[in-house]
């Protein structure tokens, strides 16, 4: 049966996203909760009723471009006063009302804690009660419970429609972070680190694989260090990887971002147990010097983290590790800078983020140090190390040669869609169970499923191959009839 929409009641909702997966999903969760409200979607600002920036604190460049983007809002808005613009995210909760100073034609502000106010808080501005502003409570602005519930998302509202495919998910199993690392400004826009209950999670797990979703990717800032502690029980990731395994319909469980210090033993073994279990970590290192690392306060050495990683290839040979690389931070030296290529040459990651340090004024790192290396050479460093891991990246795709992997067909490729193939028959892109990208000259039909690739060609960052059962091949070069 058909929607009824009705045309004149409803609202159009431009929606941009930047930064990491949790914004991802809280933009999943916000269009999820307006569509019921009586939005659509439209990817024109022109046509928008409502605009809305879901932003990140991360690194300054990312909010230099959101206030950048906003300044140019401005005629539109004197034009159409009735038009609404929303700045969310991790920006709103950091910035607060100083982004109503820098740019007072913006209706509303909603920290991550409150986007389940965002309905509302639309209604009252349409009612002409002015701007609007949410957001949670500062670390050290009220009692522990008080701040945490202020935290608190609203995760259980899924729209399969809002993914780019309705197959693949994240599921909060974590909220905020308590780590502190001195660079990071997500512990203040987050707030403190919570374990959502396992019951939630397995719930929400079961929702998405009854609306046909295979794959899961647990997302946590320290991901690994989740726990949830209810009368004399604990529940670990290990435990919740058990519990969703058993779910029909699941077919790929992942989990990011790993904290190294948590990486333990029992975890590596319970996913090498679980078959359902990718064989890929994101463990960011952040830095090869000791003396960084306890500047950064990451708390672990990098003898603990070369430790970590023989823990890794002992447990699960063939792993694929990734990492983050912040270069540049304050103090950072030559030498200093030679002991993260040495790590990035030892450890052969998959592929590594590395950004260059940005200070965060409200974080521990603003405070304590000075931000003494000069950009030339913060773009140096980062260019060379980038360098030396594509190098690695290359290397180590190319012994795939020859191999047939098993992928989950996400849909059509970049490439497909800037060519505008008009399909059936398309290059097609997935992803291992050790979430290499890997592309094909495929058919649609297999978007959504798993296949086996032979790959016969490799880049640096994917794997290109041929479909290797025969299957569909009728399809593709339809036989003769007899
Ligand atoms: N929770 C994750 C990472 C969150 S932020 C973790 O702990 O690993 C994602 C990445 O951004 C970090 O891993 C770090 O490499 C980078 N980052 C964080 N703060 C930064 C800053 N002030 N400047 C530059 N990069 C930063
Ligand atoms: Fe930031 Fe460190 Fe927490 Fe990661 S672990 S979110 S880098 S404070
Ligand atoms: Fe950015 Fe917030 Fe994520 S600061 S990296 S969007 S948690």
């Amino acid at each position: 049966m058909g929607q009824v929409v009705n045309s004149v009641e409803t609202k159009k909702l431009y929606i941009e996203t930047v930064g990491c997966q949790m914004n991802v999903l809280d933009s999943e969760m916000v269009v999820a909760s307006l569509r019921r409200h009586g939005y659509d979607l439209t990817d024109s600002i022109d046509r928008a009723d409502t605009i809305l920036f879901n932003t990140c604190s991360v690194r300054e460049h990312a909010e230099e471009k959101v206030y950048n983007h906003l300044a140019q809002l401005k005629r539109m808005k004197l034009a159409f006063p009735q038009k609404t613009i929303g700045v969310m995210g991790c920006m709103a909760q950091k910035d607060q009302k100083q982004v109503f100073e820098r740019a007072p034609y913006v209706d509303l502000v909603v920290g991550p804690g409150q986007l389940h106010r965002i309905p509302e808080l639309l209604q009252r501005i349409e009612a002409g009660q002015g701007q609007q502003m949410a957001v949670s409570l500062g670390r050290r602005d009220g009692s522990q419970e008080d701040i945490r519930r202020s935290h608190e998302t609203f995760d259980p509202l899924r729209d399969p429609t809002m993914r780019p495919t309705p197959f693949q998910a994240y599921l909060r199993i974590q909220i905020g972070c308590d780590k502190f690392c001195t660079y990071c400004i997500v512990p203040m826009t987050r707030g403190p680190e919570q374990g959502r209950s396992p019951e939630l999670i397995v719930a929400e797990a079961r929702e998405l694989a009854n609306q046909g979703c295979k794959e899961i990717t647990f997302l946590g800032q320290t991901v690994n260090s989740y726990k949830y502690v209810n009368e004399d029980k604990t529940t670990r990731l290990a435990d919740l990887l058990e519990m969703v395994h058993e779910i029909d319909g699941i077919e790929r469980l992942k989990f990011v971002t790993s904290y190294p210090k948590d990486m333990t033993a029992e975890l590596l073994r319970t996913v090498r147990d679980l078959p359902k279990c990718s064989t890929y970590l994101h463990v960011p290192a952040q830095s090869g010097s000791d003396e960084i690392l306890k500047r950064m306060k990451r708390g672990y050495t990098v003898a603990d983290y070369y430790a970590m990683m023989d823990r890794i290839h002992d447990i699960l040979p063939g792993a694929a590790v990734s990492s983050d690389f912040i270069v540049g931070f304050c103090g950072e030296t030559d030498h200093d800078f030679q002991q993260t290529v040495e790590l990035v040459r030892r450890c052969r990651f998959k592929n590594s983020f590395i950004f260059k340090y940005s200070v965060r004024p409200g974080t521990r790192g603003a405070e304590l140090y000075q931000d003494d290396v000069p950009e030339e050479i913060k773009a140096l460093r980062n260019n060379q190390l980038l360098a030396i891991q594509n190098e690695i990246s290359q290397e180590d795709n190319l012994a795939f040669l020859g191999q047939s992997v098993q992928v989950l067909v996400e849909g059509p490729s970049k490439a497909s869609i800037k060519r505008g193939e008009p399909g059936p028959l398309r290059q097609l892109v997935g992803r291992t169970q050790c979430d290499r990208i890997v592309v094909w000259d495929g058919n649609e039909r297999q978007i959504g499923q798993m296949l086996n690739i032979v790959v016969h060609d490799a880049n640096a960052h994917t794997l290109f191959g041929t479909v290797e059962t025969m299957e569909l091949a009728p399809e593709v070069f339809p036989l003769p009839s007899v």
